[in-house]
């Protein structure tokens, strides 16, 4: 770690020779009074696509302390869990004695229903348990937190080790992650003539109805869901909109964010981001990473779709990944509607992924808490196994909704909101899909084909999906039957020859020539075969990203520069990436010589029979960290030809 001192840089430091203290003496001039962490700019930058993340609408999940149950206003509580409307008694404790719960399954991150300060108070028959009704972004709801953790008795922001401390620090301990779920765009709806109420850890600073220095958009319900203006600054179901466009609006979330990054937050999850404009994100998202270089942002753009181009548009420019609706909606009509082109509808899909820059870190997932679980569209517990092994092996970070491991659903209402929130109350850790999950969670860690590699189809029909996932020399290979027991002649593996073990069902499978011959599936089969390759070892681990080159099979991107491992210049030493989709390649490049030092590179395509076309620029310069992994995500900067 370089620390600058907090001195005013004297001249004789730009007489220094080495690349990297002359960052360092720049740095120091520019901000002289500030210690700054060199290190922080450049080294940590969060991997999210190994985790698997399990989704909490936290009121309904576990009350771990019953004496924070009945909250400010009792009448918000249900003790009997009769009706749904109201408060259920879930809170942090509860999550805290449920970790090893979550550990034991595979679970390494944590997405919480937002957690902070509601407005007390039935709207439409509702009390705020989903949380989506803030009054204060600095305060936690009293219903999750201790009796004498309570707001009033204390600032919150001054508090520490409240349960809210003990959660991040129980989590960590335990390797796993916590992603805050936040709301920018609004804050509570109007409950008898209040609306927009809006506290600053505690002390009241807008109101909607008296609404004197523009905090919020007035101009009424959306009614034209084409008309991105009105999506961006009217209502959404009469929720109090804020104005981006006041500054101080902007400094209050942002600042409010950053205190709950600074207790152990991890990762936010943003609700509604298509309701406001995308350089309220962009600024956002620089601020927060800024503040906080290696939190691990993504969004709710609700039906989002690659064919969708404002949600693409979206994916790629905001600074954030979304949740990835699209795939979702292809897995539902697939496998829980039972939609005649069955996986077909998953494949186009995923044929669009070359829309996006960061395909593999689309947020996956086959149900939520806005739309009936999948159980209550298709109960057949052999086709949610299927759904979620999909999601599990397939490109993107798997999101799995509370409950789903135990088969929770309840169908009243076909099971939309609120049936598809019921209270967690089995905790079987022998289900086939809790041990399912945990299997295929070791697999996402261990195998980086799962989390960063490419995906290709390799034996399709409505009924029968065989794919492979492929990263250098890591292989995975992934058969699936949504239909009646079926023997394929012959299906293409990638996979060493050899003897291979389903890593669900344990059952052996020979490979020849890289194929399965006769390939019994039953119905509702799923089988997982894994090839672990040399993985790349290295002081310092630049994981480098390349967006926006349209390759032609055949041709090869590679990085050149003027350092040893990526070849000194030298075209035939460049460091090969790997194909993701037609858009997007990528590589782990090592770095050892050159770590802790000022680089020049560029990017290459290599074209059989023709010269290579070398990026149309003077070059990249970058200061390679001493230690740890970096990300590069860079963009083509070039015509087709030379
Ligand atoms: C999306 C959330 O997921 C949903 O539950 C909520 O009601 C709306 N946004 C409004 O915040």
């Amino acid at each position: 770690m370089v620390s600058t001192p907090p001195s005013q840089a004297s001249t004789s430091q730009y007489e220094v020779t080495d690349a990297q203290e002359k960052v360092e003496a720049l740095v120091t001039e520019i901000k002289p009074e500030t210690d700054i962490d060199l290190e922080f700019l450049y080294t940590r930058d969060i991997e999210f696509r190994q985790e698997t993340i399990y989704f909490i609408v936290v009121d309904r999940f576990y009350d771990g302390d019953p004496d924070n149950s009945f909250g400010p206003n009792p009448e918000l509580y249900d003790p009997e869990r009769q009706d749904w409307g109201k408060y259920w008694g879930g809170d942090l404790q509860g999550i805290i004695d449920k970790l090893d719960y979550l550990k034991n399954m595979g679970v390494t991150a944590l997405w919480l229903t937002p957690l902070f300060e509601q407005i007390e108070a039935l709207f439409v028959e509702q009390a705020a348990i989903h949380g989506y009704w803030t009054k204060d972004f600095k305060r936690i709801n009293p219903r999750f937190i201790g009796k004498d953790e309570e707001p009033s008795l204390n600032k919150t922001q001054h508090t520490r080790n409240t349960v809210f401390d003990r959660l991040i620090d129980e989590l960590h301990k335990r390797n796993m992650k916590l992603v805050l779920d936040i709301v920018c765009n609004h804050s509570n709806p109007d409950i008898s003539g209040t609306k927009g109420e809006l506290y600053d850890d505690g002390v009241k600073i807008v109101d909607f109805n008296n609404d004197e220095n523009h905090w919020y958009h007035h101009y009424g319900e959306v009614t034209d869901w084409e008309n991105e203006w009105q999506v961006q600054n009217c209502e959404l179901s009469g929720l109090a909109t804020f104005n981006e466009n006041n500054p101080d609006y902007r400094n209050y979330i942002k600042s409010a964010i950053k205190q709950w990054l600074d207790r152990g937050v991890d990762a936010l999850r943003i609700d509604t981001v298509k309701h406001m404009p995308i350089w309220f994100w962009q600024e956002f998202n620089a601020d927060i990473q800024n503040h906080k270089p290696d939190v691990f942002i993504f969004g709710e753009w609700i039906f989002s779709d690659p064919r969708n181009e404002r949600s693409v548009e979206f994916a790629n420019e905001s600074g954030m990944t979304i949740l990835d609706f699209g795939l979702c909606v292809a897995i539902r009509e697939a496998l829980a509607h039972g939609a005649p082109a069955g996986f077909h509808q998953i494949q186009d899909v995923l044929d669009l992924d070359h829309h996006y820059y960061r395909a593999t870190e689309l947020i996956t997932f086959i149900d939520n808490h806005d739309m009936p679980r999948f159980q209550s569209l298709n109960p057949d517990p052999e086709m949610l196994r299927v759904a979620i092994a999909l999601i599990m092996t397939s490109r993107g970070i798997p999101c799995i909704y509370y409950g789903t491991e135990q088969y929770l659903h309840n169908d009243t209402n076909g099971g939309n909101d609120p049936y598809n929130r019921p209270m967690m109350e089995e905790w079987n850790i022998d289900t086939p899909i809790y041990r399912d999950i945990r299997l295929l969670s070791g697999l996402r860690r261990l195998n980086p084909a799962v989390s960063m590699g490419s995906h290709w189809q390799k034996y399709l029909t409505p009924d029968i999906y065989c794919y492979v996932r492929r990263y250098r020399d890591s292989v995975v290979f992934v058969a699936m039957n949504r239909g009646a027991s079926v023997t394929l002649d012959v299906v293409d593996t990638e996979l060493p020859d050899g003897e291979h073990t389903d890593v669900l069902s344990r059952r052996k499978f020979e490979v020849k020539e890289g194929k399965l011959y006769n390939l019994e599936l039953d119905s509702r089969d799923v089988i997982v075969l894994s090839h672990v390759g040399e993985r790349i070892k290295a002081q310092t681990i630049v994981r480098a990203q390349l967006n926006s080159v349209q390759t032609q099979p055949g041709e090869i991107v590679a990085v050149i520069g003027d350092c040893p491992e990526l070849g000194n210049w030298d075209i035939a030493k460049a460091y090969r990436l790997e194909y993701i989709n037609t858009n997007t390649w990528f590589g782990e490049i090592p770095f050892n010589e050159s770590a802790g030092k000022l680089i020049s590179y560029k990017y290459v395509l290599m074209r059989e029979g023709n010269s290579p076309l070398r990026e149309n620029l003077v070059c990249r310069r970058w200061v390679i960290a001493s230690e740890g992994t970096v990300k590069w995500r860079d963009k083509w900067a070039s015509g087709r030809e030379s």
